[in-house]
């Protein structure tokens, strides 16, 4: 508008070949203007058109978005003051990506099972180098299936049944190391056994000196995974490259072992090594790699922070220690008695225990969210969640809920004594991505509790009772604790 009073306004002289051009880029100028403001601006998508309207909630900062708020504060607290303000579904933005978090039973069961094929898993690329791209949480679709039905088989009751006397004896050398009255940072040693623990489910009997080069170099790649993601010499996450690679090599040298002694173990590399897809092929060493190390990472932390949180609630609780030790201590004396260890029977059947685990999976909520990413336009209760958009299902939220469980804060067991309502619970999440590690999980947390509660006691060090992340939540400091061997297993 201004550019054409201009041009009226000079008409009156004569023409220049200058004026000529400047008008000409004067007239092209405005149409690009007038596109880009006017046209592009206004440019909706057939969802904005139709009338779905964003989420409400904050997208911060030019850029940043709301990243200072969600870093300088509690993250959970970050979630439940915006759930608070705007209700079970809002917007934000975090690191330069726009998000809509959801915190409803339904809305996460919207994006994790009915809807799933509308989004996809979606990890920072960092993360992705270090565990390997052909781990299976990066697809969605055939590939996806075809590994995790591998897992799964390999990680069902059928095949880690046989897996109890191992896991036992794992527990049993864990927790002698322990005991003495020396402080242990509980959340350091149970990565140690849950890493034992994957390593079995896994390999099967795996040589002393591979498993050795396996732990140093995987605490090599563990410690750069959480750490800034810069290439700089001497640095946690080039550190971890480099490990990683090391790794490679060492897997390597297990599979070339096993398929050049016909070597016949149980487990995860066992299955891979057998599987052929529909068309016939078999999986590269890349793509086993990738994977075992991937359930590796899924496996150690988390269980892991679930026994961590079990010591301290048990701890803080001293009458449900008392009922877990009393259900503990039958299954013992019954076992001394007909000379034999834990059954898988005998772990289907710990009431009490097994209250105690669920509470701790809803009041820990170790896994407080996960990401997906919108592959479309999609449209949720009348909001748009736009194509390239991250969603986040938050777990925690839902397992705080008071509507879902009144007294939310309260660590309270027999809460479980009770049916939950559908999609309320989600420990191990839900749909095609769900954990399929859940039933080993419970196992060898169940089998860890059983001897801790008949043999040991502990105290823990200390009355700090805050919250750390590494990357997930545990109690401050790893919850230091002393342990002494009982010296009776009467009750
Ligand atoms: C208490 C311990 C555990 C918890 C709380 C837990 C939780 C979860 C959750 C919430 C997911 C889904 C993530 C998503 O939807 O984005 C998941 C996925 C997964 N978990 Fe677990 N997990 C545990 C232990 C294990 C163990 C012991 C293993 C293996 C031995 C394992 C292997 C996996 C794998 C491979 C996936 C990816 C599945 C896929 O993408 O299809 N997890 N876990």
């Amino acid at each position: 508008m201004l550019a054409f009073c201009y041009i009226s306004s000079v008409a009156k002289r004569k023409m220049t070949n200058f004026d000529l051009f400047f008008y000409m880029f004067i007239f092209f100028l405005t149409i690009f203007l007038y596109y880009f403001f006017v046209i592009t601006r206004n440019k909706k998508s057939s969802s904005q058109r139709k009338g779905y309207k964003l989420p409400p909630g904050s997208m911060g900062w030019p850029y940043i978005g709301e990243t200072l708020q969600l870093y300088s504060q509690d993250p959970n607290i970050f979630f439940i003051n915006r759930q608070r303000r705007y209700g079970e579904i809002f917007k934000t933005k975090i690191l330069g990506c726009p998000c809509v978090m959801l915190a409803s039973p339904e809305a996460a069961r919207f994006v994790l099972v009915n809807q799933a094929n509308l989004f996809k898993p979606t990890y920072p690329k960092s993360k992705e180098t270090l565990i390997g791209q052909s781990a299976l949480f990066f697809y969605q679709g055939n590939y996806h299936m075809h590994i995790r039905k591998l897992v799964q088989t390999s990680l069902n009751p059928e095949a880690i049944r046989n897996q109890i006397p191992h896991i036992e004896e794992l527990a049993i050398s864990a927790l002698n190391s322990w005991a003495g009255g020396h402080v242990v940072n509980t959340y350091i040693e149970m990565k140690k056994y849950s890493f034992e623990v994957g390593i079995l489910a896994i390999f099967g009997h795996l040589d002393a000196h591979l498993k050795d080069q396996l732990k140093k170099n995987y605490s090599i790649v563990d410690k750069g995974y959480n750490s800034f993601p810069t290439n700089l010499p001497g640095s946690p996450y080039r550190n971890a490259i480099q490990a990683r690679k090391r790794l490679g090599k060492i897997l390597s040298e297990v599979i070339s072992e096993r398929k050049e002694k016909k070597l016949i173990e149980k487990g995860l590399l066992s299955c891979f090594l057998n599987a052929k897809d529909e068309k016939g092929l078999v999986l590269s060493e890349d793509q086993i790699a990738d994977n075992i190390i991937g359930v590796l990472f899924a496996a150690q932390d988390t269980t892991a922070s679930v026994l961590t949180w079990i010591l301290k609630y048990l701890h803080d609780n001293p009458k449900l220690l008392q009922s877990v030790k009393a259900e503990q201590k039958a299954i013992c004396q019954s076992n001394e008695q007909e000379n034999h260890g834990l059954t898988w029977t005998q772990t289907r059947k710990m009431p009490m225990t097994n209250k105690v685990v669920l509470e701790t999976l809803r009041l820990a909520s170790i896994i407080s969210f996960t990401f997906r990413e919108a592959v479309a336009d999609v449209e949720y209760k009348g909001y748009l969640i736009p194509k390239g958009w991250k969603v986040m299902p938050l777990f925690r939220n839902i397992h705080h809920n008071p509507e879902f469980f009144p007294d939310p804060q309260k660590f309270d067991p027999s809460r479980f004594e009770n049916v939950q309502k559908p999609n309320t619970f989600m420990p191990f999440g839900s749909g095609v991505h769900a954990c399929p590690g859940n039933e080993l999980a419970k196992l060898e947390i169940l089998i860890m509790t059983h001897h801790l509660v008949t043999k040991f006691r502990w105290e823990v060090e200390g009355s700090n009772s805050g919250i750390q992340y590494g990357p997930f939540p545990v109690p401050v400091g790893g919850l230091p604790a002393r342990f002494w061997k009982e010296s009776t297993t009467s009750t």
